[in-house]
């Protein structure tokens, strides 16, 4: 994994009009999390807070902190809840002064590179017993990724635009799997397909722009520019998502999850029930036996 360009600014307001949908998945990742009573938490890369309302909401009796290096998306965040302990740092140096029981990152590591070394790191940051839960969206192939290769081929800024989108070297489902099984107690990979229902073409637009498209954005040089990129994006758009009979668009969104347990005392004792919904699911649940345990550890 490369370089990301994290530090183009986020529009707190902007990414919030998609709450409902970008929360959904966070919902569903925090309601499979089997530690019963956790004394601490944390939300890696809360943004505006709408990840660290839904731990909140789980364990509200937990020491809770969050973590984020933009300070735009901070503001609101601490706006929302002042129990939070909110934190302006740098995912790739934080590390928590204490074990902490569940540590929750949603929609954020695929910002970050080199998860073979960031995520053994983070599981080591989980307390005995507790659990690292992660989602990450996984769209590099999606219809709307690749409008924008194509855009990107052609035009004025066919040189200055970064070369990939921030999912596309997320590693497997395996991969994660064979990442953390050898310093897990058990690892729980999934993969779920959300169809979003959005009002049309442009709102997949500005879904975007509220996320993935800003270092592109970014990129350009002139407002005159921004325009004729997003002008052209739309028209790619609606060829790929055409309008279904009520005049609406079906954007389908796959994510990644993964929840990793940490060796020790177990304090596992409720099982949250599974939520399904309008979804397709691949999920492997592999549970480690004695017998599979390998060797040596890879946490580097
Ligand atoms: C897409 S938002 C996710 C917000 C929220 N967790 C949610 O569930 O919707 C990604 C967040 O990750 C943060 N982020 C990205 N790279 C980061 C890094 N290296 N250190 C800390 N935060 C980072 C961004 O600032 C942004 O607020």
């Amino acid at each position: 994994m490369g370089t990301r360009p994290t530090a183009v600014r986020w529009e707190p307001a902007r990414y919030l009009e998609f709450e409902r949908e970008r929360s959904r998945p966070c919902r569903d990742l925090v309601a499979r999390i089997e530690v019963a009573e956790p004394h601490r938490v944390a939300d890696l890369g809360c943004g505006p807070g709408n990840s660290t309302a839904i731990l909140r909401g789980r364990w509200p009796r937990a020491e809770c902190a969050a973590v984020d290096s933009s300070a735009d998306m901070l503001a609101t965040a601490r706006a929302s809840d002042p129990t939070v302990h909110w934190m302006l740092a740098d995912l790739r140096t934080w590390a928590p002064v204490a074990p902490v029981d569940v540590l929750l990152s949603n929609a954020a590591m695929h910002w970050i590179p080199d998860h073979a070394h960031e995520f053994p790191r983070l599981l080591g940051c989980v307390a005995p017993g507790g659990a690292l839960a992660i989602q990450m969206p996984a769209n590099s192939t999606e219809p709307y990724q690749e409008a924008l290769t194509r855009l990107q081929t052609r035009g004025p800024w066919r040189d200055v635009l970064p070369p990939a989108d921030p999912d596309s070297e997320l590693l497997s489902a395996t991969e994660y799997y064979d990442l953390l099984a050898p310093i897990a107690r058990e690892v729980d990979v999934w993969d779920t397909r959300y169809y979003h229902v959005l009002p049309g073409p442009e709102a997949i637009v500005e879904w975007t722009r509220g996320a993935g498209l800003r270092p592109w954005l970014a990129a350009l040089a002139s407002d005159v520019l921004r325009e004729r990129f997003l002008a052209e994006y739309l028209e790619e758009v609606t060829t790929v998502y055409p309008r279904r009979a009520d005049g609406r668009v079906v954007f389908p969104f796959l994510r990644r999850f993964l929840i990793a347990y940490r060796e020790g005392r177990s304090n596992r004792r409720d099982r949250p029930g599974r939520v399904r919904g309008l979804a397709s699911r691949t999920r492997a649940r592999i549970r480690r036996t004695p017998s599979h345990r390998p060797s040596g550890s890879r946490s580097r």
